[in-house]
């Protein structure tokens, strides 16, 4: 596993990472805990350090992150811990809720810290952006944090152009998160190019478009239970459904052609965008965790990307 550098300020890590969200939401039932705590340190095992968790993955309880910190707690110090603040964690929904006010997000990270059970926090991330609350405070909260010694680097996760500049200004932002995969490419046109001017690295979210490009996970809407997020995904409804399967049949094609999978293939192509880029596919499987690993040895060719480019120019139908 190589190790890529995100951002100017030494942040490093692992080609590969692994998103825990799955692990106690979103996708169905969750890992008991013995399971979460077994695939995290088998993670650590295949060479991954990058770990990406939320005080939302929690529901406010801390469960995630609680999870996270029991895992890591025999090699803490070899690896990078993400999490993240923005919610009003008494809102319902909560996600339709921001609240990055400064003494919420002083109040998270004590939070954070003592779930993970750590005395530092790699990097922590504004999970989305709050309307009432300008960049340039959340960017001065965190850098007290920093200054403190209590987080290390400064992250963003689905924010504007606007938003990383302002930010950036105040203390610099070390990396971006945002959904981006094969399906997904609506940071290429403006979000991409203000990274390298700013020197700012990216971990792309959800890097298997929501695990409809794997062999595993093609089935339509309908499929999914209301409180799995894949239910109201627009890329698995009628119409896009179908166009989608057809176009991931040909990626799993090519992938066998070159003796892959296809879930290897999605991520090689996000490596292959650029150095600064470090997807974080989330799996509560052992087995699927040590394919996802090995996607960082697949170096794919000129040709593979063509090709690729010729299957999905724009990304999914139905993307955002
Ligand atoms: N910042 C944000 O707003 C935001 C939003 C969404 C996600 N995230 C982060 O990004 C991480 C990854 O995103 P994501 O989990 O939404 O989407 P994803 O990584 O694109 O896909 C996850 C889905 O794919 C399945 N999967 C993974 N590897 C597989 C493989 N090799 N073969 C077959 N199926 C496979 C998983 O199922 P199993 O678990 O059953 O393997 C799960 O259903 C999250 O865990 C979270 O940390 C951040």
């Amino acid at each position: 596993m190589h190790i890529r550098t995100l951002g100017t300020q030494g942040l490093e890590v692992s080609a590969i990472g692994l998103g825990t969200m799955g692990m106690t939401m979103a996708y169905g039932p969750g890992s008991d805990a013995a399971t979460a705590v077994a695939t995290i340190r088998r993670a650590r095992e295949l060479g991954i350090t990058h770990f990406d968790t939320a005080e939302l993955y929690g529901g406010g309880t801390g469960s995630s992150e609680r999870l996270l910190g029991e895992a890591v707690k025999p090699f803490r110090d070899e690896v990078v811990l993400a999490t993240k603040f923005g919610f009003d964690m008494t809102a319902d929904p909560v996600w339709a809720s921001a609240n990055s006010r400064p003494e919420n997000i002083r109040a998270v990270t004590e939070n954070s810290l003592r779930h993970l059970q750590t005395d530092h926090i790699d990097v922590l991330y504004q999970h989305r952006p709050d309307p009432d609350v300008p960049a340039e405070e959340v960017a001065g909260a965190v850098k007290e944090l920093i200054d403190a010694g209590k987080v290390r680097y400064f992250g963003l996760s689905s924010a504007g152009a606007d938003d990383i500049r302002r930010a950036h200004a105040v203390h610099p932002v070390s990396v971006l998160q945002s959904e981006y995969s094969l399906f997904e490419r609506a940071v290429e046109a403006e979000i991409l190019p203000l990274l390298h001017e700013l020197s700012i690295g990216f971990v792309p979210f959800s890097p298997l478009g929501r695990g409809f490009l794997t062999a595993a996970e093609i089935k339509p809407a309908t499929a999914y239970p209301d409180d799995d997020i894949r239910s109201h995904d627009q890329r698995r409804q009628p119409g896009n459904f179908e166009a989608n399967v057809a176009a991931v049949e040909r990626l799993t094609d090519l992938a066998a052609a070159r003796g892959t999978t296809v879930s290897q293939l999605a991520l090689a192509w996000l490596l292959a965008q650029g150095d600064d880029i470090a997807p974080i596919p989330g799996t509560r499987n052992a087995q699927r965790l040590a394919e996802n690993a090995q996607a960082a040895d697949i170096a794919l060719t000129p040709e593979d990307l063509t090709r690729i480019a010729e299957i999905l120019p724009d990304g999914a139908h139905g993307s955002r």
